[in-house]
């Protein structure tokens, strides 16, 4: 897109996965706060996201959109200069489309009134979903929106929310910052990993400036167990996935807050090298052993062991899955555990992973010592 945004994949919060239409400005500051209380802003999570139902349902006699003097009375204006007080970013939505999903009015059309609109109000990130479309093919209808962006001369933010229809990764490198990749998430298991194993094909396309979206982190929501949550934010953070909050912040488990806080693997995610790791090898029965790795910037390597089947299992990654010569010895730093661990043998690293658990480390390969030649 050439604006400069999305060195690393964007982090933040977003409305939808928690309170869906069940939105007002009182939330979204309430929000802001909890970010900034439960030091999560300081990890990086700095976009607050406000999802569908912000407006009113019809544009104003002079076809502007106006926020819902219901629930936003004080206005976006308003709201986002409270944001950014906090030293944080706020997110709007609308949709590439005459409605937005939730039958507000659509942008399609209106894209330059609506970009400068957003603008003035000072917002820093527009998702922009596809709904109600007029079967316009989405390679039309996402471009207008960043030349509309682009000409009100502010740096906004440009996620496309067109759920992978037409493969998305193939050509809107140059249009946004990012692109859903697949349908929405739900707060399960089974959509978690259908997400995943969508996503991962991809792969390649991934990159600083743009990167594919396998939609908003259900973690702290309940319908996974702590291993499952656990998996996901993994996963995702690997997968170099946008990492957007979808819970009540304002109301987290210590659980729930364990997972999004990992520092170490939040550095995965935001690493500067910026290349999506990918499944390189599932095993076993129905392939429920999987590894998932990437590179990392010094020459490190992000490794996941995915136990996906239901009984504990030792998943094994031998040095040739991984990429490594099978003389490289590493030192093997545990993500979740916060320690480093002995490698328990040469050229493979294997470990007991509970049923659906995921274990992730980083090798980082140490000096060989070689005798003078
Ligand atoms: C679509 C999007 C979701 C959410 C809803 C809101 O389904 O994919 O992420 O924005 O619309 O209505």
């Amino acid at each position: 897109v050439g604006n400069g945004l999305a060195k690393t994949p964007q982090m933040g919060w977003n409305s939808w996965n928690y309170f869906a239409c069940d939105i007002n400005e009182k939330v979204i500051k309430e929000t802001a706060n909890a970010l900034i209380s439960t030091g999560l802003a300081k990890l990086g999570y700095i976009y607050v996201n406000i999802d569908d139902c912000w407006s009113e349902a019809s544009r104003d006699s002079e076809g502007q959109l106006i926020p819902d003097s219901k629930s936003f009375p004080s206005g976006i204006k308003d709201l986002a200069d409270y944001v950014h007080s906090e030293g944080l970013k706020l997110g709007i939505y609308s949709d590439a489309g005459a409605f937005t999903c939730q039958k507000r009015p659509g942008s399609l059309k209106h894209e330059y009134d609506d970009a400068a609109l957003f603008a003035s109000w000072g917002v820093d990130y527009l998702k922009y979903d596809n709904c109600f479309n007029l079967g316009i093919e989405p390679e039309k209808r996402y471009p207008p929106m960043r030349d509309a962006i682009n000409a009100t001369g502010h740096t906004i933010f440009y996620s496309l929310c067109e759920w992978g229809v037409n493969d998305p990764a193939l050509w809107a490198g140059k249009i946004g910052n990012s692109w859903r990749t697949t349908n929405d998430i739900n707060d399960s298991w089974a959509s978690m990993t259908e997400i995943v194993d969508i996503n991962d094909k991809w792969a390649s396309y991934a990159g600083p400036g743009g990167w594919n979206d396998p939609d908003m982190l259900e973690v702290g929501n309940g319908g996974m167990t702590y291993q499952e949550y656990r998996a996901h934010f993994s996963i995702w953070a690997l997968m170099k996935a946008p990492l957007l909050i979808g819970c009540d912040v304002r109301n987290m488990t210590a659980e729930t807050f364990e997972i999004i806080s990992n520092e170490e693997v939040i550095a995965v995610n935001q690493d500067a090298l910026g290349v999506q790791g990918r499944k390189v090898l599932a095993y076993g029965p129905d392939g429920c052993y999987q590894i998932w790795a990437g590179p990392l910037s010094r020459h490190r390597l992000a490794v996941a062991l995915w136990n996906r089947c239901s009984k504990i299992a030792t998943i094994t990654a031998k040095w040739a899955a991984l990429g490594l010569e099978s003389s490289t010895s590493v030192s093997v730093r545990d993500l979740w555990k916060h320690e480093f661990i002995s490698p328990n043998s040469m050229s493979s690293f294997s470990a007991r992973i509970d049923a659906h658990a995921c274990e992730m480390y980083i090798f980082t390969p140490t000096m060989a010592i070689h005798s003078a030649t």
